[in-house]
């Protein structure tokens, strides 16, 4: 597990996208899993620059996105698919037979699902997973209690979150109570899972996160499980971390 501590949400962007982009260029036909939210804006941005004034060729790529609302259909302009494609897919030249985002409007959300999580398989398996975090600790839409090797399935989204995301809705009762959202045991099966933090409203739950215990109340602290696993935060997201010092001196020593 790492932790990196950047400056400001410019700064995590940028670290990110450098993250990314490696990888892009190492494997021009790597798998990329996608977060949406305002966290990972910065680092769709920093990408779309790259591919426009560096040559970052996604056409090889292939994307899975984490979740996506119940009752919104793609051209909804609070549905992931709309954001995803506005965010980054309109600005690159990911092939669009590459692009996998959750339906919110499968008549049979369970065949959905499996559909979706065969998808990913017969992909070989998604190499990066961009992430954000909940307030209440979620990834993706695992809200807590979430058992922590679930699988692609229908959500209830908490208050917390129902709460957090109506800033995007004209009202709150708008925003829609279930989600379809990857699991944590599909998340934890991604190669390298890349979490961004940003923000002192969220420094208690990252510190959770990365130094508390694991638990199905905080569905990111799964992540402490995984192989390879990278926090990137900024500086107010990283004022609750006992072992602040620490990260910050293997980041910069490292050998
Ligand atoms: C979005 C997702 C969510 C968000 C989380 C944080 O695809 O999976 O887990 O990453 O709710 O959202 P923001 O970034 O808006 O604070």
């Amino acid at each position: 597990m790492e932790v990196i501590i950047k400056k400001d949400y410019e700064a995590m962007s940028k670290e990110a996208a450098l993250i990314v982009a490696n990888l892009v260029k190492n494997i021009p036909n790597c798998v990329l899993g996608l977060a949406t939210g305002s966290t990972p804006i910065g680092l769709y941005k920093e990408l779309i620059r790259m591919h426009k004034n560096e040559g970052l060729d996604f056409s090889k790529v292939t994307t899975f996105n984490l979740d996506e609302y119940c009752g919104l259909p793609p051209s909804h302009d609070q549905s992931y698919h709309y954001f995803m494609h506005d965010n980054l897919f309109n600005h690159i030249n990911v092939q669009p037979q590459n692009i996998h985002v959750p339906s919110g409007t499968a008549p049979d959300v369970d065949a959905f699902c499996e559909w979706y999580e065969d998808e990913i398989e017969k992909a070989g398996g998604i190499d990066l997973q961009v992430l954000g975090i909940g307030g209440d600790g979620h990834i993706a839409f695992n809200e807590p209690g979430s058992s922590l090797g679930s699988r692609t399935r229908m959500k209830t989204l908490t208050q917390e979150t129902i709460d957090d995301n109506a800033r995007f809705f004209a009202k709150k009762e708008d925003v829609p109570r279930y989600a379809i959202t990857m699991g944590v045991g599909t998340i934890m099966e991604a190669g390298h899972c890349l979490l961004l933090c940003n923000g002192e409203k969220k420094a208690e739950t990252i510190a959770r996160a990365i130094e508390g215990p694991i638990t199905a109340e905080i569905t990111a602290s799964a992540l402490q499980m995984h192989p390879q696993a990278t926090f990137i935060l900024d500086e107010p997201a990283a004022t609750k971390l006992k072992r602040y010092d620490y990260y910050k001196w293997v980041y910069d020593n490292k050998p």
